[in-house]
């Protein structure tokens, strides 16, 4: 394939999103909606993407710097298509092959799409190839205008369309494929006589065949790819379509999904094969989930790392975790960062964690706060056990080695350290190391003071 780069126009405000944010940097499927056309530009074979950027321009440079593949050019009064792309006219200078063009607000295109609107371009040696589709209704957007039922000679605007023209359905999806040499100049010689008086993109085809150039059209058969998103109903349409087809990739990929209108699962992450999942729930991040897992109704886990076997219980919430095979947790409990559960580990209902490794085996199973704690294999949490790891001004840490059991209601006052198969007697506060084998025990004694109700009286 012939040199490509691609010009993403984000330069506009998104008056109809009624926010403080700029358009393109609202979640879309887990992601800014700008990651998913930059991706897409990416994966058709860009090798260099330049972005127009004009309202919150800092915010997107911040968000995107980390990718030095990525230029940005600044368009600070937005004056129209064309001119947000002579606006990157640095940028574009001696580059050659063809520059693919997108919209930082039509989310939903394929990479697929977008490789075969190139192959026509490149096998036609068009000049410059629109990418359109055909809507019943096509009110408010450019129509593309042919000759001879293939050639592109112009686009219209809705604004500008004659009657005739507006009954054209065949519309604009404002992606194209330019050749580079012939871009920067037609772009600059654009006027703005129209009826927005901005300087219209889509008028370099009227430039192009003018002096007798190609132009053409690729048809996209899903509408739905091309679609803008301008205002929050759309944006959440478009989210809708983007979790519909992660979530069938991941169904053909071997995962059962009970509900998936209501699985919500970010794009990077992975589940292995016969893991189920139930309704209700939201994987997001850098989440990779092993195999025959099971998801309950109602989890949310974030840039978690689990392994086979795992079962995850109604209501709990985890973020930045690992859990090894076969372990256990929930219902309703939270693992914050820093947690990492051994292999065939209980956590049970109202167990919160952070920063807590615990060994195989263990278990905890009701009512407990478990925090910077390194745990052995085979210890038993009883309930109501807390660590009280901080002292107001420093946290500090408990540690329990292999075998001890912990008798309900127990405290440690961090930092302490319990030997080996050791022993704590429900109630007790500990808070001096226990050495191994031990029993601990620490609480008042009990008094029953015979008939002392009835002498109240
Ligand atoms: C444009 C097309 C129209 C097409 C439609 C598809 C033109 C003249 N018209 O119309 O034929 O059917 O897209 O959605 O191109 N932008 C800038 N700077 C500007 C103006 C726009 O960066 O000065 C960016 C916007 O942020 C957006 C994209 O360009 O990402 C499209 O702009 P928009 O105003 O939505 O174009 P339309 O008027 O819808
Ligand atoms: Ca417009």
């Amino acid at each position: 394939m012939e040199e490509l780069s691609a010009l993403i126009l984000a330069a506009g405000k998104g008056t109809r999103m009624k926010s403080d944010l700029v358009k393109v940097l609202h979640p879309l499927a887990g992601q800014p909606m700008i990651c998913w056309p930059v991706a897409a530009a990416r994966q058709a074979g860009a090798s260099r993407l330049i972005l127009v950027v004009g309202h919150q321009h800092d915010k997107l440079h911040d968000f995107l710097s980390g990718d030095k593949k990525i230029d940005f050019a600044i368009q600070s009064e937005q004056l129209g298509t064309g001119h947000a792309v002579a606006c990157a006219d640095q940028l574009l200078q001696g580059l050659g092959g063809s520059i693919l063009i997108l919209c930082g607000d039509v989310p939903l295109i394929r990479p697929e799409t977008l490789r075969g609107m190139l192959k026509s371009h490149e096998e036609s040696g068009a000049t410059i190839t629109v990418l359109t589709t055909s809507l019943e209704n096509p009110y408010g957007y450019g129509r593309v205008v042919k000759h001879d039922g293939s050639k592109v000679l112009r686009i219209v605007e809705e604004k500008d369309a004659s009657p005739d023209e507006k009954r054209i359905t065949e519309i604009n999806s404002g992606i194209y494929s330019v050749k580079a040499d012939f871009l920067l100049d037609a772009v600059r010689n654009l006027d703005n006589n129209n009826a927005q008086g901005e300087y219209y993109l889509t008028d370099i085809i009227k430039t192009a065949v003018q002096n007798g150039n190609l132009c053409i059209s690729h048809m996209v058969s899903d509408p739905e790819e091309v679609m803008g998103v301008n205002d929050r109903c759309q944006l959440a349409t478009a989210a809708a379509v983007m979790r519909r087809r992660i979530n069938e990739t991941l169904m053909l990929s071997g995962v059962s999904l009970i509900d998936p209108a209501t699985a919500y699962i970010d794009k990077d992450v992975v589940i292995g094969s016969d893991t189920v999942i139930h309704p209700n729930v939201q994987i997001t991040g850098t989440t990779i989930i092993g195999a025959r897992c099971t998801i309950e109704p109602s989890v949310m886990i974030a840039d978690c790392r689990l392994g086979d076997d795992v079962t995850i219980k109604s209501g709990s919430v985890m973020t930045d975790s690992i859990i090894h095979n076969g372990t256990a947790v929930g219902p309703m409990a939270h693992l914050r960062p820093g947690t990492e559960l051994g292999e065939h580990v209980k956590i049970g209902n109202f167990v919160e964690t952070k920063k807590v490794v615990i060994g195989n085996g263990s278990k905890a199973s009701h009512l407990t706060y478990l925090g910077d704690a390194t745990i052995g294999e085979n210890v038993n949490i009883g309930c109501g056990t807390i660590t009280c790891n901080y002292d107001g001004v420093k946290k500090h840490r408990t540690v329990i080695e292999d075998d001890v059991f912990v008798g309900s209601d127990v405290q440690f006052v961090a930092p302490v350290i319990i030997g080996r198969n050791s022993l704590i007697a429900a109630g007790t506060t500990v808070t001096e190391d226990i050495p191994p084998d031990s029993l601990a025990i620490a609480r008042t004694p009990q008094v029953n003071k015979i008939g002392w109700k009835l002498k109240k009286r």
